[in-house]
């Protein structure tokens, strides 16, 4: 195979989809006709030992139309020395300077974008999901398929819900929430507190509360949010039960935190020793 010199790393990922075809055109007539004058006769007794291939659909052979090999599986590596060629439905793109020898890339799905598969799981790229398909058990075969581009959605599932804090008058608290869904959901904080007549009501924060600040994040991960809400300088009056509501198209969650204020006011004389005052 007739090996190229990196045409420099920002344009050869743009560029080898446009190249590859008709180098892979190139490689399928020179097997099918005559072989590489460097190859020689097919020996397969000299041939390495043939490797299990990670998926059927990936095993071809050498350039040479001789020995078994396997195609690159998504995240394999391709090019470099022995001209690794990477199976259906990827692309060879080069890797980052530095990040591995030179020529070397990595199969990539040609197809960008996680898709959403009718099984109702998420895949990083179609090549996963029919990677998946090819392994599906006997009586599924061909059962699994795309259903959708993108992730498949869900309703906010709550992954790290906030903790019950207490500190003291004039100090800052903070509560935090973090909630994965498809599509990204808006999240708000409320406050639990009681009408004059006893019943329960939820205010939406930060109101007109000038101690209160809320700020909604996404991440850390993928579909994933995280929101905040920061109290400075704490009163005994935000003492109190706190809701994490969050919501998208397909439904919705909440959790919640509580906040404990012990009032400084209260023990004026003495006062309270500060940590550097112990010695
Ligand atoms: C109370 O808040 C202060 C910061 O204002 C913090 O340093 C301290 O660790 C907090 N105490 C508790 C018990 O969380």
């Amino acid at each position: 195979m007739a090996r190229r010199r990196p045409l420099g790393p920002l344009l050869l990922p743009l560029l080898l989809p446009l190249l590859l075809p008709p180098l892979a055109r190139g490689l399928g007539l020179r097997a099918a006709g005559g072989r590489l004058p460097a190859c020689g006769p097919c020996r397969p007794e000299r041939c390495p030992a043939p490797a299990s291939c990670p998926a059927p659909g990936i095993a071809a052979r050498d350039e040479c139309g001789c020995c078994a090999r396997c195609l690159g599986a998504e995240g394999a590596s391709c090019g470099g020395r022995a001209g690794a060629r990477c199976g259906p439905g990827l692309v060879c793109a080069s890797r980052a300077a530095g990040a591995a020898p030179e020529g070397t890339g990595l199969c990539v799905c040609a197809q960008r974008g996680a898709v959403c598969g009718s099984d109702g799981r998420s895949y990083p790229s179609i090549c996963a999901l029919r990677l998946r398909a090819r392994h599906a058990p006997r009586p599924h075969p061909g059962h699994l398929h795309k259903a959708r581009d993108g992730p498949c959605e869900f309703a906010p599932v709550v992954i790290i819900p906030p903790r019950s804090v207490h500190n003291v008058t004039g100090a800052q608290v903070y509560l935090s929430c973090e909630v994965r869904a498809v599509p990204t959901p808006v999240i708000m904080w409320r406050k639990v507190t009681q009408s004059p007549e006893g019943t329960r009501v939820l205010e939406d924060l930060p109101g007109d509360h000038v101690n209160i600040a809320v700020q909604v994040r996404g991440g850390p991960s993928d579909h994933e949010a995280t929101a905040w809400i920061l109290i400075n300088p704490l009163r005994k009056e935000d003492e109190g039960v706190y809701l994490c509501h969050s919501a998208n198209a397909v439904g919705e969650a909440e959790t919640q935190g509580t906040v404990t204020v012990i009032d400084l006011s209260k023990y004026n004389a003495p006062r309270l020793p500060a940590p550097d005052d112990r010695m």
